[in-house]
Formats: structure tokens, sequence, C-alpha cells
């Protein structure tokens, strides 16, 4: 099944081909041409991820899902949340976005450091939209461990793996558990029924 995946972080499609496996091909916006940025300017995660769905539908007509997500931080009354992307700066800089947010939490006690990841997909098929969520609760680490994954991985620390931030380890333990890997799988499923799959 082919279908383009509205983003142009490259992280986001590594796990997604990995989530999703061989039945999909995954397109991204950079390969049919599209190589402008939507801005994220909706108060929810679920706006957001209808926002950049239909900016590729509304230009291509093709099958495409999108998805937004947001880190909620219980010490920090939910944020970043919805303003993940932008928490340090408007440049979508993930290593500025870790020291704010490890900066926000230097007094924190290890009690207290509870966080989630919440995930909300919009796909757009045969022009109609549907929605799939996911969320991973964990906590936040005191200082960044990994090289792998991106974005806030190397300070996130998944309940299910507890002795590892997610940026230690491989891709599909962490799409095991996450956000994404939960609102795909979902997706994918529902794909596969409506295409007598
Ligand atoms: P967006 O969904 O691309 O708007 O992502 C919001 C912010 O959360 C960005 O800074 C992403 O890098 C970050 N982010 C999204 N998904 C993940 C993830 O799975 N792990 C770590 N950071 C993520």
């Amino acid at each position: 099944m082919k279908i383009v995946f509205a983003t142009g972080n490259k992280g986001k499609l590594r796990e997604a081909a990995e989530i999703l496996g061989p039945d999909f091909e995954l397109v991204s916006p950079a390969d049919i041409g599209i190589t402008e940025d939507v801005e994220e300017t909706g108060s929810t995660l679920k706006e957001n991820s209808i926002m950049k769905a239909r900016f590729i539908h509304e230009r291509t007509g093709l099958n495409c899902f999108a998805d937004d997500t947001g880190l909620e931080v219980d010490y920090l009354g939910g944020a970043p949340g919805v303003h993940s992307a932008r928490y340090a700066s408007e440049g979508h800089d993930f290593d500025a976005n870790v020291r704010k947010l490890l900066s926000e939490m230097k007094n924190c006690p290890d009690d207290r450091r509870t966080a989630r990841f919440r995930c909300v997909v919009t796909l757009i098929w045969n022009g109609e939209e549907h929605f799939f969520v996911g969320d991973m609760p964990g906590k936040i680490a005191k200082e960044k461990a990994g090289c792998g994954g991106f974005g806030y991985d190397p300070v996130f620390i998944s309940d299910k793996y507890p002795e590892h931030t997610l940026a230690e380890m491989p891709v599909e333990y962490k799409n095991s558990v996450s956000h994404r890997g939960q609102s795909l799988r979902a997706m994918a499923e529902w794909l596969k029924k409506e295409n007598g799959k």
C-alpha cells in the first residue's frame, strides 16, 4: 500500500517504516517535491496533526497520514505539550529543547519526574479523515544518555524499559511500547481491514 507520511523528520520516517513493515510503501513529502514546512499553529495535538495531513492532501490528493506528538511533564504542569517542537526556540532544535527541559527540571525531586508522550495520527484515506492515538508513560532522566532515536529520546525513560533511555535502545524496542508504535499499528490494522487484507 502506497501512502505519504507527512513529515520531514527522518527519525519519524525510520520508525514508521519499521512499525508498518513491508506491506506499506512510505513516501515522504520531499520524495514528491514538497519541501515547505507546515506552521503548527493548532492549540491541540489533534489540530496540528490534521493541519499537517491536510497540507499534503490539499496539494496532492494522495492518501496520506501525519502525526503530532507532545511530551507532557507533570512537574511542569503538562509542558512542553503541544509546544514540544518549539520549546526552546522556533528552530526545531532537539538539543536546545532537551537542554531547556533539563534546566527547568533541575530542582525536581526523583519521585516527581513522571511524564508521557502522546501522539495523534490523522490518516486521510480516499478523502476521509480518521484518527489514531497512542501514549507512553515514563519519566525524565536527570541527564542525557544514548545517541539513538531523536528529539527527547535521550532523556525519556519508558515505564516498560526502566533501565534505559529511549536513545539507548534499538528502534524495535522503542516502537514496541511507544506512542507512535501504538497509533501507527492501529492505523495499519484499520487500513488492512479496509482494503480486505
Ligand atoms: P512533532 O510531532 O514533530 O511536532 O514533535 C514535537 C516534538 O517532540 C519535536 O521536538 C520532536 O522531536 C519531539 N518528538 C516527537 N516524537 C518523539 C519521539 O518519539 N521521541 C522523542 N521526541 C519526540
